[in-house]
């Protein structure tokens, strides 16, 4: 039997902090480098290729948190993924100072017309020659709809929306005949406007009459990347996408999760069970020797402060938890945010109680990610079971202080797990799509 290549992604944010809370302060951390700057992320993308990986991810939010305590000084106070610069600014930056490597770029539909987020789309895969996936989302936190002075919709309502906004993209992005382009400088004619079809859309949600601006792209449309956990977001993910990111505590929450994808790809949207790469998020802490792997890992988990980790607990499950006792189990309370990472915790002993303290100070390690520590070959072990026995494609690195953690990655994990074979010695495709879709 083939073994199956570990598709890797760095996963980040464009802010002080990314997924660990804390993370500012430990003393590793962004070392003569400011994350506002191109030079950081050129070091970070060229870090990344140099260690073969598919793409550097960018998560996002659109406002600080304030479900904690009805407001967002502890969000602010403690920097949880706050500052956090605009995403997409910083796409030309990584994808110019590399040549393979692609960028994930999460860009809310919620307060954007498809037309325009089309038009950005479609402009980053030219820049980049291939390289840019979308990460789907439609704004969760109320913090978001707040800061754009909009009333928060409903799950149900948001997902249907967001079918009609995907139908509207398709329509734009389809809508340039593969040779609509003339070119002809004797003539004068660029292009021909009976192949560059107009998109007429009446919809419940989105109006929209006009040629797409932007002619087709290396990729045609960037690699479509969803996260939704809910059973509606895994339906819309069964449908729409390309690649799922998603997390799972343990190996047998990500079988059961990737059975229950394949069978609603399968059964619902007839698509082949496998078609969707699925990448799992994990956290990986590496040293020479495991107990100086440990020792690392507890100076990473000290930084975390519990104020900081409530208030972005409160910001992702849509709950206040200033006013839960620390005390009270995380599997006794409903939460309206993000189900399926609420799940990452309530799993997070195997299915024992957890406290809302412990659930909060795990979550702000690294979002209920797995972590892996010891040495190269203990995190290489953990992988492939993850892959062969959670049915993962690849994984999603959360940083732990950067850019340290993805140079340590590349230059001890990485030639372990290409001396199993898990791993690219080089890139094939030329896209971004035709690398991740490699097996
Ligand atoms: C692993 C993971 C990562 C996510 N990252 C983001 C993100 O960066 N920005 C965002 O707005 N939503 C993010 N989300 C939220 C989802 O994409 C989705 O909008 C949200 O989970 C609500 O849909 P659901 O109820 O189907 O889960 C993430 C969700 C998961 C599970």
């Amino acid at each position: 039997m083939t073994k199956k290549k570990a598709h890797l992604l760095g996963f980040i944010q464009h802010g002080v902090n990314s997924h660990a809370t804390g993370m500012w302060r430990h003393p590793k951390d962004k070392v003569g480098w400011n994350f506002a700057r191109p030079a950081y992320w050129e070091h970070m993308a060229r870090t990344m290729e140099r260690g073969f990986f598919d793409a550097m991810f960018i998560a996002d939010e659109l406002a600080p948190y304030n479900t904690h305590a009805n407001s967002s000084d502890e969000t602010v106070r403690w920097a949880v993924q706050c500052p956090t610069h605009e995403p997409s600014t910083i796409v030309p930056i990584i994808t110019g100072a590399t040549t393979h490597l692609g960028v994930g770029v999460t860009l809310s539909t919620a307060f954007e017309h498809p037309y325009s987020m089309c038009r950005r789309l479609s402009s980053l895969d030219h820049l980049s020659g291939g390289r840019v996936a979308w990460n789907i989302v439609s704004s969760y936190s109320k913090s978001e709809w707040e800061a754009y002075g909009a009333e928060m919709s409903e799950r149900t309502e948001r997902y249907e929306r967001l079918e009609e906004y995907m139908e509207v993209c398709y329509k734009l992005w389809d809508s340039w005949e593969p040779d609509a382009i003339i070119a002809d400088k004797a003539s004068g004619i660029y292009a021909d406007p009976a192949k560059v079809h107009e998109v007429v859309h009446e919809g419940r949600y989105f109006r929209c009459r006009g040629r797409h601006f932007v002619a087709p792209s290396p990729q045609g449309r960037p690699v479509m990347w969803q996260a939704g956990s809910s059973g509606r977001g895994r339906d819309f993910a069964a449908k729409h996408a390309e690649a799922i990111f998603a997390v799972h505590p343990n190996v047998d929450r990500m079988r059961q999760y990737a059975d229950d994808l394949n069978e609603r790809m399968h059964g619902k949207f007839d698509r082949p069970a496998g078609s969707v790469k699925l990448i799992y998020g994990l956290q990986t802490v590496v040293a020479e020797t495991r107990s100086e792997a440990k020792e690392k890992y507890e100076r990473i988990v000290a930084n975390i402060p519990l104020e900081g980790a409530l208030a972005w607990i409160s910001g992702h499950f849509g709950l206040d938890f200033s006013k839960i006792p620390l005390g009270e189990f995380v599997q006794n309370i409903e939460v309206p945010g993000i189900q399926g990472l609420f799940e990452s915790i309530i799993y997070a002993k195997g299915g024992a109680p957890v406290t809302v303290r412990e659930a909060a100070l795990i979550y702000a390690q690294g979002m209920g990610m797995p972590v892996a520590v010891g040495t190269a070959a203990d995190i290489a072990d953990q992988m492939e079971t993850y892959m062969d026995v959670g049915g993962a494609d690849g994984f999603m690195l959360a940083a732990t202080y950067t850019p340290g953690c993805y140079e340590e990655f590349v230059d001890l994990v990485v030639p372990e797990l290409q001396r199993r074979g898990r791993l690219r010695t080089r890139y094939e495709g030329a896209t971004l799509r035709d690398n991740l879709m490699e097996t």
